[in-house]
């Protein structure tokens, strides 16, 4: 994968697919312990821990739609991560939900940019208006926040996936993102 908001992607729509009303996906930037950390949290049906045992293994799905042998969201995360000095983690509880913890050493050759978040997050949002998502990304003091459940208050009756918004959304999320990470 080219960026780190491919594999963000990839996590989220495994928390949707697990049935999850919120998802929160971090961003935490912190010069002074050179880490990146990427952090997804949902409230999906969550894993036992066999489960999470064979997720780490790229040749487990539980996916037969579309007869895939292989479920490589979770393992390419973790070799991301595990080749830029970093961790990667899973803890889940069946029935109240996941947080999968990606850290990666900042200044590493190796660490793949962050990506288009505004994109990533629109096409989330806009797949999926039902959900809530919460974005937040934090870098040596600067913080960003984007939470669409407030969101939704705040546009009332205009729907959230209507092309207009999401643009606003993606807008909104890049350009305070500019520069910053
Ligand atoms: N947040 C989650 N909550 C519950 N189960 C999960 C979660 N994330 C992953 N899983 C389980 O772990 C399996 C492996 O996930 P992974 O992303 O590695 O592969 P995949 O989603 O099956 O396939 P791919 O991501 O390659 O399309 C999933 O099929 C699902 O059963
Ligand atoms: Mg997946």
């Amino acid at each position: 994968m080219e960026d780190l908001s491919l594999h963000m992607l990839d996590i989220a729509e495994n928390s949707i697919d697990a049935g999850a009303s919120r998802v929160e996906i971090k961003i935490i930037i912190s010069g002074a312990d050179d880490r990146l950390m990427l952090k997804i949290s949902d409230n999906g049906k969550g894993m036992d821990e066999d489960m999470i045992r064979m997720v780490k293994d790229p040749f487990f799905t539980t996916k037969t739609v579309r007869q895939k042998k292989f479920g490589l969201g979770i393992p390419l995360l973790a070799q991301a991560a595990e080749e830029c000095n970093g961790r990667f983690s899973i803890e889940s509880e069946v029935g109240k939900g996941t947080v999968i913890t990606a850290e990666f050493q900042y200044s590493h050759i190796d660490i793949k940019p962050l990506g288009d978040i505004g994109s990533t997050m629109t096409v989330l949002i806009g797949g999926h208006p039902e959900i809530d998502f919460l974005l937040s990304c934090e870098k040596n003091g600067f913080s960003y926040k984007l939470d669409t459940e407030e969101l939704k208050k705040e546009l009332d009756d205009v729907p959230i996936n209507l092309p207009d918004v999401l643009k606003l959304i993606r807008e909104d999320i890049n350009s305070a993102l500019k520069g910053e990470t």
